[in-house]
């Protein structure tokens, strides 16, 4: 069967995450071409292959020789998160499918033309939100569905981890309103997602954020309480002034249960508390744990295997639903600020 091919489109930060994601699959999937505006990234790139012992790809310096390229079926779209709508649809209207980190706009309606360009297109659209495929949130999911917390009171995420200001500078878009947002956006966004994919449907948000300790233009510290739908209670503080990546957890309290998945990103089960033992489930709990050299996590991997079984079976394209409506919740909180309100 011929190999879904793939492009890299930004080869910046997280696109060795990508590279080494999609390498996992050959010869089930291939990487065909790599694109970047900056010729370092370009070198960066088949210097990366090599060390990876993978011959070198079709390199572009351009987004429109990339989608004039044939060979391209899938573009993953790696550039910073306000290119993300422009370049996704630009795909999209290329006829290529769209796999594209997140967040997926910094604006509702960019994010939602770009849904709307990749339906009108027939093409399918993967927004990364790759921690919902940790095995310490499957395991979690599964018990929230098996009942096994009986009333859920409140879901708690914290997120503590460092950003120097060196990180910011690195990139004229870090930490930009039009291109970048944050620390909820760019980081917590990830936490914000796997609460509402535990949780369920948020209502009711408030939210004070703050830069504290980096000279950028949105937030370096934020914390949002809201409601969701069930009635649950939930936190989410995001900070990128610790001493450290110290923590990217998520707690629920339940009626009968209390589960911390913590970690850097979500990667430990420290807590697994129930009143009713579930020996299936809770033997999983005791080896969900798994190491992570980075904050990304190790979800890329277990996303592009999903991407390439849905492409491979050949169904239809869904919109993306629950991923644009983190989004929505996300720009939401930036709405109701407290400190805008005075
Ligand atoms: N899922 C995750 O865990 C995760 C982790 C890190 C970053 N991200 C997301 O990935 C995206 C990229 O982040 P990064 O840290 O790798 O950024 P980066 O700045 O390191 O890399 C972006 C690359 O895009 C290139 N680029 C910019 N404009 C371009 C254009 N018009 N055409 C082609 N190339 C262009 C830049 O030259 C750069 O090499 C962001 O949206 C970020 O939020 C996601």
């Amino acid at each position: 069967m011929k190999p879904i091919s793939f492009a890299l489109l930004g080869y910046g930060r997280v696109a060795p995450t990508h590279l080494d994601a999609l390498l996992a699959l050959v010869p089930e999937a291939t990487l065909a071409a790599v694109c970047d505006t900056d010729p370092g990234a370009l070198e960066q790139a088949r210097q990366d292959l090599d060390a990876r012992h993978v011959p070198p790809v079709t390199p572009h310096a351009s987004l429109d020789a990339l989608l004039a390229d044939p060979a391209v079926d899938v573009v993953s779209v790696c550039t910073p998160s306000g290119l993300h709508p422009e370049h996704g649809i630009a795909a999209a209207k290329a006829g290529k499918h769209v796999l594209v980190e997140k967040p997926m706009g910094v604006t509702l309606p960019a994010a939602e033309a770009l849904v709307r360009a990749c339906a009108d297109n027939g093409v399918h659209l993967f927004p990364v939100y790759q921690n919902r495929l940790n095995t310490t949130l499957q395991l979690l999911k599964a018990a929230i569905e098996k009942g096994r917390f009986g009333k859920i009171y409140a879901i708690n995420s914290t997120v503590i981890w460092r950003r120097e200001q060196s990180y910011y500078d690195s990139a004229a878009w870090r930490g930009t309103r039009a291109m970048d947002g944050g620390a909820f956006m760019n980081q917590g966004i990830h936490f914000l997602d796997a609460m509402r994919f535990i949780g369920g449907e948020i209502t009711d948000v408030q939210s004070t954020f703050a830069t504290l300790g980096r000279t950028i233009e949105c937030e370096d510290t934020g914390s949002a309480l809201f409601r969701f739908k069930s009635g649950a209670l939930g936190n989410l503080f995001v900070t990128m002034l610790g001493m450290n990546d110290r923590e990217g957890s998520l707690t629920v309290i339940g009626e009968k249960g209390q589960v911390k998945i913590g970690g850097t990103a979500m990667n430990t089960i420290e807590e697994w508390t129930f009143a009713a033992p579930d020996p299936e489930q809770d033997a999983l709990a005791r080896d969900a744990d798994y190491h992570t050299a980075s904050v990304y996590g190790n979800g890329h991997k277990a996303f592009y295997r999903q991407v390439l079984d849905t492409l491979r079976a050949g169904t239809p394209p869904a919109a993306a639903g629950p991923e644009l409506d983190s989004l929505k919740i996300l720009l939401r909180m930036y709405d109701k600020d407290l400190t805008k309100q005075g």
